[in-house]
């Protein structure tokens, strides 16, 4: 029997036995909830408390997705996930003309303070973790969440969730990015400083690898590219003066789980064993809670077909299964329906539904890493972590991360990979179940959900009321506080947040920190 090529690139042998397996296994393991983490962070792991079950949602204006919020949580959702829109994202205001045609479309619009209160409208943000999926300007939608916090009355203190804040990725596949990467690094430092003093159990940044994946990297790929990405930001905030355990603590992570659940778990257990790792052994971290590799997973949008679409349920059940047993601390599932449109609220609850069925019907939290001792498991997680350093010391050739990033490595790898990858579909030699393979001749009818094109006139009327009402000489006056800060050395997001409170909107602080920073212009691709 000849041994199957794992997505990695080495060999699945059709059996494996003790000889696979390195001999000081016991060692290379560790408990689970010790160092190096291979089994989980916690002890317990789901035995004592489920993942968390966090649905990505968000789409028009505020209004809109403070409803779907409200839907989530009653549907059982344990944790919010926002969706916000490009022009969001990209740190431009709704009215702004680079942003027509986009407000409110593949997520929320939110302008301002208004909008981010009636986001959370009728939600206690001292019971909810949420996480906001935003890069560039994610810094200023954590404070518009304070300060909507605040005017709740719940304590900054008592405030969970994330922010993705994951500027490298978004410069390597993702594609929103404002600044240039040394003051990008450097809000992102001021971000972890403003947390440790302010926000103490956020987690500040979701260091992602599934974007990556998304844009065809394989597993080694994505796992040694985020990790090399969060050695960056470990070193940044380090050389801001930082101390490594005062912030790596509320570090945490984001990847895909594919429908290969074997090499996907194999792939979790290498990422924890080598970041805690990397943080003991490189950066002498020496909390416990510095050297955990804590996740996030989504499922894979790139393997859902529009082709017989239900088919996505069962691949979606075998992700999202893969990502369990690779001890996820919080999954999201996707619609079954998402390679045709935004999900429908049947598919969002069908998505949901997977995890609770993973989570109550199935055995998988009876124990913790079930796969442990494994011959198979073992030997994959060992492949994968040999692989995966590999590819990161590749990386730190080029210096940093940021120098491989500006020199086009990780994107030319992932491009690469890609195109085989498109190869092998088109041959017919990957195949995909409903599109190259079990087609059927007639599709049957679907009717997708459609973002009302009216919002975007209602966002900007909105907008200009805001701009009408506000007191526009204390807006000037916060704006040029964060311009000053952004020239000198003060942590950017003590005036920022002065700023909002007085009605300034995301679009003009980032505006105003785009005239001193510049903005980032990618390398020509290969
Ligand atoms: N024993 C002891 N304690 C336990 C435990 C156990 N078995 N299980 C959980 N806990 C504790 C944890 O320690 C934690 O307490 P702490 O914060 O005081 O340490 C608390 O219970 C909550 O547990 P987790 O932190 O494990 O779970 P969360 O869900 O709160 O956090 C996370 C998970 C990965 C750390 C966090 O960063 C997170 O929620 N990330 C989500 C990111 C996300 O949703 N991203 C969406 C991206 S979508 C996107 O990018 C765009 C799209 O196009 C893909």
């Amino acid at each position: 029997m000849s041994a199957r090529t794992s997505e990695s690139g080495f060999p699945i042998q059709p059996v494996y036995g003790p000889e696979d397996v390195a001999p000081d296994l016991g060692d290379r393991l560790g408990e689970p909830g010790n160092y190096p983490y291979t089994r989980g962070p916690y002890p317990t792991m789901y035995t004592a408390r489920p993942w968390t079950m966090r649905q990505y949602a968000g789409f028009g204006t505020a209004t809109e997705s403070n409803r779907r919020y409200h839907q989530l949580l009653e549907a059982g959702t344990m944790g919010l996930s926002v969706a916000f829109d490009l022009p969001t994202q990209m740190g431009y205001d709704s009215d702004a003309a680079i942003a027509h045609g986009e407000v409110g479309k593949v997520g929320v619009a939110i302008d301002s303070l208004a909008d981010m209160r009636t986001l959370f409208d009728g939600i206690p943000l001292d019971k909810v973790s949420t996480s906001m999926t935003i890069n560039a300007p994610a810094s200023l939608l954590l404070l518009l969440y304070q300060l909507v916090a605040e005017e709740q009355g719940v304590p900054s203190s008592a405030l969970t969730g994330t922010i993705q804040n994951d500027i490298l990725k978004e410069y390597i596949a993702r594609g929103t990015y404002i600044f240039p990467p040394a003051p990008s690094l450097r809000l992102v430092s001021d971000t972890f400083a403003y947390c440790r003093n302010e926000i103490p159990k956020w987690n500040t940044i979701s260091i992602s690898g599934y974007h990556m994946a998304e844009a065809g990297a394989t597993p080694a790929q994505e796992i040694a590219f985020t990790l090399a990405n969060g050695i960056e930001y470990v070193r940044a905030a380090i050389d801001s003066g930082l101390d490594v355990d005062e912030f790596a603590p509320r570090l945490s992570f984001f990847f895909v789980a594919r429908t290969t659940l074997l090499e996907e778990i194999a792939k979790f257990r290498a990422a924890r064993r080598i970041w805690a790792r990397v943080m003991r052994e490189e950066f002498g971290a020496t909390n416990p809670k510095s050297q955990m590799l804590r996740f996030h997973t989504q499922t894979a949008g790139v393997q859902l077909t529009a082709q017989q679409p239900e088919v996505n349920l069962v691949r979606v059940a075998v992700q999202g299964l893969g990502a369990v047993l690779g001890g996820t601390q919080s999954l999201h599932t996707n619609g079954y329906d998402e390679a045709i449109a935004l999900p429908t609220e049947k598919a969002a609850r069908l998505a949901l539904r997977t995890q609770q069925v993973l989570a109550y019907e199935t055995d998988v939290t009876a124990t913790v890493d079930p796969f442990a001792g494994s011959y198979l498991m073992e030997a994959l997680t060992d492949e994968m972590e040999a692989a995966t350093q590999r590819l990161i010391d590749q990386v730190f050739e080029f210096g940093s991360s940021v120098r491989a990033i500006e020199s086009g490595f990780q994107k030319s790898q992932i491009e690469t990979t890609a195109y085989a990858t498109a190869q092998e579909i088109d041959s017919g030699e990957r195949v995909v179940v409903g599109v190259n393979r079990f087609t059927v001749d007639t599709e049957e009818p679907y009717e997708p959900l459609r973002v009302d094109p009216s919002i975007e006139a209602a966002q900007r009327e909105r907008l200009a009321r805001l701009r009408a009402e506000r007191d526009d000489a204390e807006v000037t006056a916060a704006l040029a506080a964060v311009r000053a800060a952004a020239e000198g050395t003060e942590n950017v997001l003590y005036p920022a947040k002065r700023a909002l409170a007085a009605l300034a909107t995301v679009g003009e602080v980032c505006d105003t920190l785009r005239e001193v920073w510049g903005s980032y212009r990618p390398p020509e691709s290969f």
